[in-house]
């Protein structure tokens, strides 16, 4: 039986740490869902469209990874996909109480739907995408935070602010 995984986020916009644990989790799954979160109550600097282009196009070499957009539960969205297991990354303690409740929320919901967390590398273990969008809107050096391919979209969002 196919291995599938989603690795669900608002990715706004993508970061290294986010494609570390993409690329770790396309070496453990037979097919790995990234799924970009279209109705986040945050008002998200790059439109929906844009974060999933974005993902693709950094993700475009690892032939076992999709990138989609999904609505509503992401129990849904897994059982569209046939997949078993959610991956979320943790960076520190700080984010396992919301991830756990996250998880058990999800168990609750899809008792044959797994979470499981993969430790950030330690390179990555304090970035964020909010980080990424303070230090660009600062005109601050992006590299190695997030992927060259996509450092001068993120600097062109705040060009004429
Ligand atoms: O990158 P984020 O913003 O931390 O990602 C949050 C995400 C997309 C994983 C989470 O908001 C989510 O799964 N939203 C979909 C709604 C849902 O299924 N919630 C869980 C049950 S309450």
């Amino acid at each position: 039986m196919e291995r599938t995984a989603i690795i669900p986020g608002s990715f706004d916009p993508i970061t290294n740490g986010h494609l570390d644990v993409i690329f770790r989790s396309s070496k453990l799954f037979d097919k790995v869902y990234v799924a970009v979160l279209s109705n986040s109550a945050k008002s998200p600097l790059f439109s929906l469209e844009e974060r999933v282009e974005l993902i693709k196009r950094v993700t475009g070499n690892f032939e076992n990874v999709y990138v989609e957009s999904f609505s509503g539960l992401l129990v849904d969205f897994a059982r569209k996909k046939n997949a078993s297991f959610i991956i979320k990354g943790l960076r520190a303690v700080s984010d396992f109480e919301y991830e756990c409740q996250m998880a058990l929320a999800n168990k609750n919901l899809a008792e044959d739907v797994e979470t499981l967390f993969m430790t950030s590398s330690p390179t990555y273990s304090y970035l964020s995408s909010s980080i990424v969008k303070e230090l660009a809107k600062h005109n601050a050096p992006l590299e190695n935070l997030v992927p060259d391919e996509i450092v001068q979209d993120i600097y062109n969002k705040y060009k004429n602010v």
